[in-house]
């Protein structure tokens, strides 16, 4: 079967990878793709969100399965151009990735459909927001509604920090028409942990558990970025609470979408505030997250393409999947600037030392190919992913290979998986289910 995959990050990157693996695959194509997917694909120079032109390409190359990796063609729509013409696809239509294209959407949702979530209101101007602020109090945390690649969210835990995230969304308007409303929601304390499933829009499959490290700095210090590291499975996610999420966020999740309309098909994330009072949803993603998938998909020894295409054929009920019980850890390297304005163009040194070391997975996102050398291209440059029997052995990993990789200006967190290391030394679960 011929395979494209949309999208040129880490995530896809791994898509990409686990994909090749499978005997299904004869041929894999990848728009746009980057240099690590090149590997494994033919990269197509074609815009992820021109839907048209990429449902042309899979007409003409009889393409069996494609595969979206990022929010925004799932939110314009990409899975209902490619359904309307026959062609076989994996991901939601345009109206179930709204859980992900507005806040305001997921937020209305999970109050209609009783979900454990964050109270909230809906603020429309920057009056309204200081009034809503005025009333609820700090700490508060204020969302843009529309897509923001992970960087809309600011958690004001003085007046100071929400005058300027007011600012920055509603009045200089640094998100455009994605912050025309802002989500204003109660701060809750836990730990966070990444809960994503495969599903035909009536079963879902739960995939291994992860945590992401959102924050640019050491110690959740810094503003929001799409994630500077992973680590999977997540330690502080008991099995009870696991049998919760799926029970009481995931089930009635489908479950609604179907009443709405919007029966779901592909990965559905679910970002979780794990609280003293039981999980509760911070946000939806319609796709793999992505440092996520960057430790997730290493740890699958199923057939991707066998899972991807039952769902894309309606016919879950049969798949199985198995998993690695190693943990792996991702950390992230970024360029110089990232997240605001990231540097390009510095070459980047010991690549191919790392790809050919055990239990090592590079994952390439912000690179490109210059006079044979590969070089930073994007503010996320590369996801360095270690395997281990327990989450300190992974880690360890990915910090030995992080230490052989070179670029001007290259910044990551030295602290991945630690806090979830620290918590969970008492307990001698480390690296379980
Ligand atoms: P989101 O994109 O909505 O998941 O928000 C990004 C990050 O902001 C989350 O991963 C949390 O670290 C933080 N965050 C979001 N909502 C809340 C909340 N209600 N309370 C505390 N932290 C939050
Ligand atoms: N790592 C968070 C996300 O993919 O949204």
């Amino acid at each position: 079967m011929r395979i494209l995959v949309i999208g040129s990050g880490g995530r896809e990157h791994a898509l990409v990878w686990k994909i090749s693996q499978s005997p299904l695959a004869d041929e894999i194509y990848c728009a746009p793709g980057n240099p690590g997917i090149a590997e494994h694909a033919e990269c197509v120079a074609l815009d992820p969100t021109s839907s048209i032109e990429l449902a042309d390409f899979a007409q003409e190359l009889r393409v069996g399965l494609t595969v979206v990796g990022p929010e925004l063609p799932l939110t314009m729509g990409i899975v209902d151009e490619f359904l309307k013409r026959g062609l076989r696809i994996f991901g939601p239509r345009k109206l179930a990735a709204e859980l992900e294209g507005s806040k305001v959407y997921a937020k209305e949702f999970l109050q209609k459909y009783d979900i454990p979530t964050a109270s909230f209101e809906v603020a429309h101007s920057p009056d309204e927001a200081r009034q809503i602020l005025d009333r609820t109090g700090l700490p508060a945390v204020i969302k843009v509604d529309g897509l923001a690649a992970g960087k809309g969210v600011f958690v004001c835990l003085t007046p100071d920090d929400a005058d300027k995230a007011v600012e920055a969304i509603m009045v200089k308007k640094k998100f455009g028409g994605a912050g025309e409303r802002a989500v204003i929601e109660q701060f809750l304390e836990g730990t966070e942990a990444s809960f994503i499933v495969i599903s035909d829009g009536r079963r879902a499959l739960p995939l291994v558990t992860s945590q992401d490290h959102k924050t640019l700095l050491e110690e959740d210090k810094g503003p929001n970025t799409g994630g500077m590291g992973a680590f999977s499975p997540a330690t502080n996610l008991s099995q009870d609470m696991f049998r919760s999420v799926m029970q009481d966020v995931v089930q009635p999740t489908l479950v609604g979408l179907e009443k709405e309309g919007r029966r779901y098909a592909g990965f559905l994330y679910v970002g979780l505030m794990l609280t003293p009072d039981g999980p509760r949803v911070l946000e939806y993603n319609c796709r793999l997250g992505d440092p996520e998938a960057q430790v997730i998909l290493p740890r699958l020894q199923s057939d991707l393409v066998v899972l991807l295409h039952s769902v894309a054929s309606k016919e879950l009920g049969r798949a199985k999947v198995e998993w690695d019980t190693r943990a792996a850890t991702c950390v992230v390297l970024a360029a110089e600037g990232y997240p605001e304005a990231p540097k390009k163009g510095m070459p980047i040194e010991g690549l191919e030392e790392v790809e050919d070391m055990e239990d090592v997975f590079v994952f390439h996102a912000g690179t490109k190919r210059e006079d044979d050398q590969t070089v930073v291209a994007g503010g996320r440059v590369l996801g360095v992913t270690g395997m281990g029997e327990k989450l300190s052995q992974s880690i360890r990993r990915a910090y030995e290979a992080v230490g052989r990789v070179r670029f001007e200006g290259m910044h990551f967190r030295r602290d991945i998986g630690l806090a979830a290391l620290k918590g969970r030394a008492s307990q001698d679960k480390e690296g379980k289910e």
